[in-house]
């Protein structure tokens, strides 16, 4: 079984990249953001913003996510939240379940679980898969770019472009979380055996090579 572990801030291009690989390996697929963002939905959802009793929200969940690269599907308490995770709401109030330590820890087990019945491999992507989810994994890496591109990616795949107006906004969200999730997590530089992929310069297909590549390379050895 062959873990493939990205990291990577937000706006990078991980998803895309991560269901790619995925798709052309037959692998799975573990979007480890959308629990967390499954989580800031249901707690939203029932008013609940008190860290202890976000933690037994974690605890009694029924969570159900697709490892289907092909279906990005997530199933909460029996409420399909695919799309409504993806809010511009939820983006901003995921630190209410990923700043505390103890949900952090009951996700983390449930993403271990995933991982680990998922056959013939898995690509799991976030912030600490390869840190702290899957640090044995063979194949480790850490996605970056620059931060305009970033900006221009995700004002792309928010507004459909990167005009001024979409690029202000974007501009202003991503800071904000960065700052955010860099409270919990390190995301912004490797840890040691962690492969460094700057993607600022290069097109979507060469950083699916580049993955590809770094996977032949750890099946070879
Ligand atoms: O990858 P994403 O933007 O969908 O992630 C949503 C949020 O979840 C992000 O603000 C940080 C948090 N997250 C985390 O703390 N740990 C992870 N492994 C994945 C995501």
């Amino acid at each position: 079984m062959t873990v493939i572990g990205i990291d990577g801030p937000s706006g990078v291009g991980k998803s895309s990249v991560s269901r790619e690989v995925a798709q052309r390996l037959g692998y799975g697929y573990l979007d480890t953001g959308a629990m967390y963002r499954a989580m800031a939905w249901l707690c939203l959802n029932r008013g609940v913003e008190d860290p202890q009793d976000v933690v037994e929200q974690v605890r009694g969940v029924d969570l159900e996510i697709s490892t289907d690269p092909a279906d990005r599907s997530v199933v909460v308490d029996g409420v399909d939240v695919t799309e409504e995770i993806r809010s511009e709401e939820v983006s901003q109030n995921v630190q209410l379940v990923s700043a505390v330590p103890e949900a952090r820890a009951d996700l983390i087990e449930m993403q271990r679980r995933i991982i680990a019945r998922t056959t013939p491999g898995i690509v799991a992507e976030g912030r600490d898969i390869t840190t702290v989810v899957a640090p044995d994994a063979p194949v480790r890496i850490l996605m970056t770019a620059r931060e305009d591109v970033r900006i221009a990616r995700r004002a792309t795949e928010l507004h459909g472009g990167a005009d001024a107006q979409s690029t202000a906004a974007t501009r202003s969200q991503i800071a904000d979380r960065d700052a955010k999730d860099s409270k919990t997590t390190s995301f912004l530089s490797a840890a040691d055996g962690v492969t460094t992929l700057d993607t600022s310069d290069i097109d979507f297909p060469t950083v699916v090579e580049a993955v590809l590549d770094l996977v032949r390379k750890a099946e070879a050895k």
